[in-house]
C-alpha cells in the first residue's frame, strides 16, 4: 500500500510517499481502506519534531490521526461494526491506503468521506475545551481564533446548547462567523475594544495561540475563565491550558448526534492527494484554514 512517512524531522519536504506492509487491527481495533484524512496542524507539529513529549514519535514515522473509509478488517473482541461500513475516526498513520483506528462511529448518511475526515480531532477539542471553560446556557463565550477547525465546532455547538459566542478571525471570515450563529470582529490593533464593543463575556477560549491570553484575562476578569489550546506561555497568567484527549468514543457519538440533526458542519477549505501531502502541511501552517483541509485517497 502507499503510505506518507518521515524518516527525519523537519519542514514540508521531509514527508515521503512509499510503498508499506498493511498494517493489521490488533485487538480492540479496526483497519480501514481509507478514503480522506483529516489534515490536523498536530500533524506537522509532529513532523517537526514539537510536541514529543505529549506523543512520542519514533521515526520514521506515519502521519496522521483522523480517518474516514471502509472497514476491511476487524481486530479481536470488536462488536457492532463489520467489514464494509463506512466509518470515520480517529488512528494512527492515516495519511495512507489503510490505517488502523482505536476509536470510530458510522458515518452519518449525506456525509462524504472527505467531509467525515475532517470531523475527529476537531469535535472531541471542542467538547473538551467548552467543558473545561465551564461557560453555561445564556453565558457569552469569546473565541479568539473561531474559523478554523476547532473554531466552527466550537461555535456550533456553543450555539446548540444556547451559548452565545463572539468570535474573532480575518477580515474574510466575518460573515463565515456571522453564518454560524456568532458575533463577529477582526482580530489585530484595537481588537479588544472591538470586542468590548459587542458586550462583556463570561468565559474565553484561546485556539488560535496568537499571544492573547492576557487580554482574555482582561475581558473576563478572571484567569480561570480562560482555557487555550494553544499557547504554552498560558499556565503562566493562571490559565489552564487544555492538551489531554478526552474520550474519542464519547465526542464521535455526540458529533453523529448534531450532524444529522443539521446542527455541525465543518466545511472542508481543499483536498490534496497523498503526493501532496507537503503542501497540505504548509497551508495548514500558513494558519488561515475555514474549517479543515483534507488528504484524499
Ligand atoms: N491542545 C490541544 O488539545 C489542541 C487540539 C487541537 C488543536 N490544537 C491547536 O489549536 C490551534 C487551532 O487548531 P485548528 O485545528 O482549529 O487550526 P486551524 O484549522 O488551522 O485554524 C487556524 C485558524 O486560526 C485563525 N487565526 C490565524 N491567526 C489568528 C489570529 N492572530 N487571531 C485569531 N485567529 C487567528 C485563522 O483564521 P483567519 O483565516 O480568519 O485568520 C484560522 O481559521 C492549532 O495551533 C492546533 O495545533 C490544540
Amino acid at each position: 500500500m502507499k503510505k506518507v512517512i518521515f524518516a527525519e524531522f523537519g519542514g514540508p519536504d521531509v514527508l515521503r510517499l512509499t510503498d508499506a506492509e498493511k498494517p493489521h487491527a490488533g485487538p480492540g481495533r479496526i483497519r480501514v481502506a481509507v478514503r480522506a484524512a483529516g489534515v490536523n496542524p498536530v500533524d506537522w507539529r509532529l513532523r517537526e519534531g514539537q510536541v514529543l513529549a505529549a506523543h512520542p514519535t519514533e521515526l520514521p514515522s506515519g502521519v496522521g490521526q483522523d480517518a474516514a473509509g471502509v472497514v476491511d478488517e476487524v481486530g479481536e473482541g470488536v462488536e457492532g461494526v463489520a467489514v464494509g461500513d463506512r466509518v470515520f475516526g480517529e488512528g494512527a498513520s492515516t495519511y495512507a491506503e489503510f490505517a488502523v483506528l482505536s476509536a470510530w462511529a458510522r458515518m452519518p448518511g449525506g456525509l462524504t468521506f472527505e467531509e467525515a475526515a475532517g470531523y475527529p480531532s476537531v469535535v472531541e477539542t471542542a467538547l473538551r475545551v467548552i467543558r473545561e471553560v465551564g461557560v453555561r446556557p445564556g453565558q457569552t463565550l469569546l473565541v479568539s481564533g473561531a474559523a478554523g477547525g476547532v473554531g466552527s465546532a466550537v461555535l456550533q455547538i456553543a450555539r446548540e446548547r444556547g451559548i452565545a459566542v463572539t468570535g474573532t478571525a480575518g477580515a474574510a471570515n466575518q460573515d463565515y462567523l456571522r453564518g454560524l450563529g456568532a458575533a463577529a470582529t477582526t482580530y489585530g490593533d484595537g481588537w479588544v475594544e472591538r470586542v468590548r464593543r459587542l458586550g462583556p463575556v463570561d468565559a474565553a477560549l484561546d485556539l488560535a495561540g496568537s499571544g492573547v491570553v492576557r487580554e482574555l484575562v482582561e475581558l473576563t476578569g478572571d484567569p480561570r475563565r480562560v482555557v487555550s489550546i494553544a499557547d504554552l506561555g498560558a499556565p503562566g497568567l493562571g490559565v489552564r491550558f487544555s492538551g489531554a484527549a478526552g474520550s474519542m468514543r464519547d465526542a464521535l457519538a455526540e458529533a453523529v448526534r448534531l450532524i444529522e440533526e443539521g446542527r455541525l458542519r465543518i466545511p472542508v477549505e481543499k483536498t490534496y492527494p497523498l503526493a501532496e501531502a507537503a503542501a497540505a502541511h504548509a497551508d495548514s501552517k500558513a494558519g488561515h484554514t475555514r474549517g479543515r483541509r483534507v488528504m484524499v485517497v
